[in-house]
């Protein structure tokens, strides 16, 4: 199965992902054994915590892409951007990367932000001619608390990511529940596994894939983790 990862820390050498190379090798493999195909590589950009200069992230990044060629891997540029109020000048000025080149980028949010911050930051980019894929929703308190939340940010053109091991119960029972909820009422875009590593953040986009083919229906897991990323690549979707 040709599944696209589209959240993904294994670029070494940059953020909490993985460290060195072969750290990125360890990870690119687990991912060729769950069935993808393509992946983007979306470093974490957090002011005061992960702020790697983007000469590093993309000398690291063409490394990483020689191995993952190598395994029958398409790797594509990216950022987790975590929300902060000059995020509009970052992307314009190309300080920060868009998803594989595209107008859409991955919004992160602390777990405990406001309703209204997630709301006016997503205005922000989409005012600006940027489509926020909002990261992991189901850890946000305030999403989790009223759903509206996440309605309301659909409503408004933004994409929702939610994360594979939340999805197959790695990441707790509420946060399984609350994920199956969002995919009954049709809120969700994409699903990215969030890896860090091949410990506890491991690769999970396969079981993820088996455990939605069983539940939903192959086809809405072939929507899900195939052809609607797919299309966030190859199309440079922007409606
Ligand atoms: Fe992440």
């Amino acid at each position: 199965m040709p599944i696209t990862d589209i959240h993904t820390h294994l670029v070494f050498g940059v953020d909490d992902g993985a460290r060195t190379l072969d750290d990125s090798i360890a990870i690119l493999k687990a991912e060729k054994a769950d069935g993808v195909t393509r992946i983007i590589a979306s470093s974490h950009y957090r002011r005061n915590m992960f702020e790697p200069k983007l000469e590093t992230y993309l000398n690291n990044f063409e490394l990483v892409k020689q191995e993952a060629e190598k395994l029958g891997i398409e790797l594509y540029t990216g950022c987790e951007y975590h929300a902060n109020l000059d995020m509009v000048d970052g992307l314009r000025s190309k300080r920060h990367l868009t998803m594989a080149n595209t107008n859409c980028v991955l919004a992160e949010f602390a777990n405990g932000s406001e309703k209204s911050f997630i709301k006016e930051r997503c205005y922000a980019l989409l005012s600006n001619g940027y489509k926020p894929i909002v990261a992991h929703i189901e850890r946000y308190q305030a999403a989790r608390k009223d759903i509206n939340l996440v309605r309301q940010l659909v409503d408004m053109g933004c994409y929702v990511q939610i994360n594979s091991q939340s999805v197959i119960g790695e990441d707790g029972f509420l946060a399984k529940q609350y994920c199956k909820k969002l995919i009954n009422e049709d809120l969700v875009h994409f699903v990215g596994s969030d890896t860090h590593d091949v410990a506890s953040r491991h690769p999970t986009m396969g079981k993820c894939m088996e455990y939605l083919s069983n539940k939903y229906g192959e086809d809405y897991a072939e929507w899900l983790m195939i052809n609607n990323p797919q299309e966030l690549i190859f199309n440079r979707r922007k409606g």
